[in-house]
């Protein structure tokens, strides 16, 4: 396996995982890639490692371009296991004379790999000289763990962005300008709403903090999916942009459904928000991922969430999703419940109460039917579709 030669005297020696279907509870419908880049400096220097069974990979790719006891410093960007797992094992075979991450990098690699090297902590504006160029660093803490960092190759002007930036897209193509441009949007999106929605607040200050440093990189080097060369700032920007939440004219309907009583009732919401002029979405947990799920809800301005009630209880496939969400705080939400019961209507009713803890603005008591929805029930739904939608209008005007 060969490195690739990203700039003059930087390679990608990462690897690429075509199958990853599954990371920690994300659909990766299109596996990913964990980047690693060798500086080829007076001190050659390897920017972040890659997943534990992946290390064979970038090995062989550092082989192809030099004898890999040749790194001097590594530098662990991110203490997740995506990236830090084959750390231990590369300091092993490479015996280098530094290895570096961050202040809180340091304490969790300490805490996950359990270390018999050292690891040298480093802050926002320290630099390591490597003789023909310059490291700098920038922490960013939060995105999306508290050890995350930034590090910039001053000469070759590259921003090393972790997991900041990046999507879940295995490619061979390692470059923005060679992908399909509607995929990595979807994917970029996807990242983000899965990843690093929660910080969102921190994102914002984050850009505006890297703005004020003046960095304009050649390239942005993230550690998952491709380069960005044609247009560094695009991702940035539309990082802004998820970042602002500024809800649109589009309503999510999330629900499961045992005897198709609910489903009906989503139907009918679905109607009152098309007749009204809104975008809708209709997920059924049945068939839908959670992941997708989220996706759908960024940029969107209303989330509407049906139940059965099974066991006195919402259904387990609702209690997954709305888990899910509640943990990534999307924000500028309305919404309302609303779901099909047999003998206990209470757990319908749980579902407007989760929504206000989520932050979610209620347009309306939850819509409950006994059993089967009438055509008077139906008519129920669609009228709430309406107002949902009439109140989005007035929201976003
Ligand atoms: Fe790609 Fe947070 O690890």
């Amino acid at each position: 396996m060969q490195a690739i030669q990203i700039s003059p005297n930087v390679y990608w020696v990462g690897a690429i995982d075509w199958n990853l279907r599954d990371f920690h509870g994300y659909a990766t419908h299109r596996g990913t890639t964990y980047n690693a880049y060798l500086i080829l400096a007076d001190k050659p220097t390897l920017v972040d490692t890659v997943k534990k069974e992946f290390y064979p990979q970038m090995l062989e790719r550092i082989q192809s371009v030099l004898d890999p006891k040749k790194i001097e410093i590594i530098i662990s960007n991110h203490a997740e296991m995506d990236h830090s797992g084959a750390l231990s094992q590369a300091v092993a075979d490479f015996s280098p004379s530094q290895v570096y991450a961050s202040v809180m990098g340091v304490k969790n690699l300490v805490a996950q790999l359990h270390p018999s090297f050292e690891i040298k902590p480093v802050k926002t504006g320290d630099k390591i000289d490597l003789g023909s160029d310059t490291l700098s660093f920038v922490e960013a803490r939060m995105l999306h763990w508290p050890d995350s960092m930034l590090a910039y190759l001053e000469k070759e002007n590259i921003l090393f962005t972790n997991d900041v930036f990046g999507m879940h897209l295995a490619t061979s193509k390692l470059f923005d300008d060679e992908n399909d441009e509607s995929i990595w949007l979807e994917e970029a999106r996807k990242y983000y709403a899965n990843i690093i929605l929660p910080y969102s607040d921190i994102v914002t200050r984050f850009l505006g903090q890297v703005q004020q440093m003046g960095l304009t990189p050649q390239l942005i080097a993230p550690d998952h999916g491709f380069i960005w060369r044609k247009d560094p700032f695009k991702i940035v920007e539309l990082y802004a942009q998820f970042a602002a939440q500024k809800p649109t004219d589009k309503a999510v309907i999330v629900y499961d459904t045992m005897w198709g009583s609910t489903e009906k009732m989503a139907c009918a919401l679905a109607d009152g928000l098309r007749q009204n002029g809104t975008e809708v979405k209709q997920l059924s947990m049945h068939v839908c991922h959670r992941s997708d799920v989220i996706t759908e809800l960024l940029g969107a301005g209303a989330l509407l969430v049906g139940t059965p009630v099974l066991n006195s209880n919402i259904f387990p496939a609702m209690a997954d999703v709305l888990c899910y969400i509640k943990g990534l705080k999307p924000k500028n939400l309305i919404g309302a419940a609303f779901g099909s019961y047999g003998w206990n209507g209470a757990p319908v009713d749980s579902l407007t109460k989760l929504l206000e803890e989520m932050g979610v603005e209620i347009v309306s008591p939850a819509v409950k039917s006994l059993f089967v929805p009438d055509e008077a029930k139906l008519q129920e739904c669609e009228n709430l579709g309406k107002l949902v939608s009439q109140k989005l209008k007035e929201k976003i005007s």
